[in-house]
């Protein structure tokens, strides 16, 4: 993974709490990592928080007013080798899987061109609603890898499927991946 450069995305789920700890253990294996998190994302992690363990910029604004003459996504979406979407919200699933690129997120993820790979984390009952499952189903189909949520103590206090994988086995799947 040295030297590989990854834009991992951060939605707005319970599990964003783990995304530092991702960043970590990817800047520990070499990888180089720029966050995008929706705005939705900012109120379970802080910017503050992923900038300093990415030791990079943290991207949050599709309109940034000042900074690099490029629009963000293009620049983000040109540099990264990988793009991981972890936690990856029902809401962020659906929305990539219809095209719609209403934030810096969906918006990168579109203009994305290399492997991108979702984890995601939501309530068992969302995670197992048709819909969801078709609009992964779509996602698969258009060559997006998924790394299944597990069985576990979900936020809401059930046990089901929905729990984001734990954040070693995702940085193994993206290593296997690279
Ligand atoms: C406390 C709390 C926890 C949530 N956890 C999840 C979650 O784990 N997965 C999920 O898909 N949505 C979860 N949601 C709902 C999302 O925050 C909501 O659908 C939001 O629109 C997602 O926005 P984003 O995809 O732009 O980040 C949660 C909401 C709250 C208030």
């Amino acid at each position: 993974m040295k030297g590989k450069k990854i834009v991992l995305g951060v939605t707005g789920g319970i599990a964003a709490y783990k995304a530092p700890l991702i960043v970590r253990l990817l800047k520990a294996q070499g990888a180089d990592v720029r966050c995008v998190m929706t705005h939705n994302a900012c109120e379970f992690v802080t910017a503050l928080t992923l900038q300093t363990v990415s030791k990079n910029k943290v991207y949050t604004e599709t309109f940034e007013k000042q900074g690099e003459w490029n629009p963000e996504h293009i620049a983000l979406s040109d540099w990264g080798d990988i793009m991981l979407v972890a936690p990856a919200t029902a809401n962020c699933i659906g929305k990539y899987a219809a095209g719609v690129a209403d934030d810096l997120l969906t918006t990168t993820l579109l203009a994305f061109g290399g492997k991108i790979v979702f984890a995601p984390a939501m309530n068992d009952k969302m995670y197992n609603n048709p819909i969801v499952q078709r609009n992964i189903r779509v996602l698969k189909d258009c060559g997006v890898e998924f790394i299944e949520p597990i069985v576990g103590e979900l936020a809401c206090g059930a046990v089901g499927q929905g729990k984001m994988e734990e954040p070693e086995k995702i940085v193994e799947r993206i290593k296997n991946i690279l």
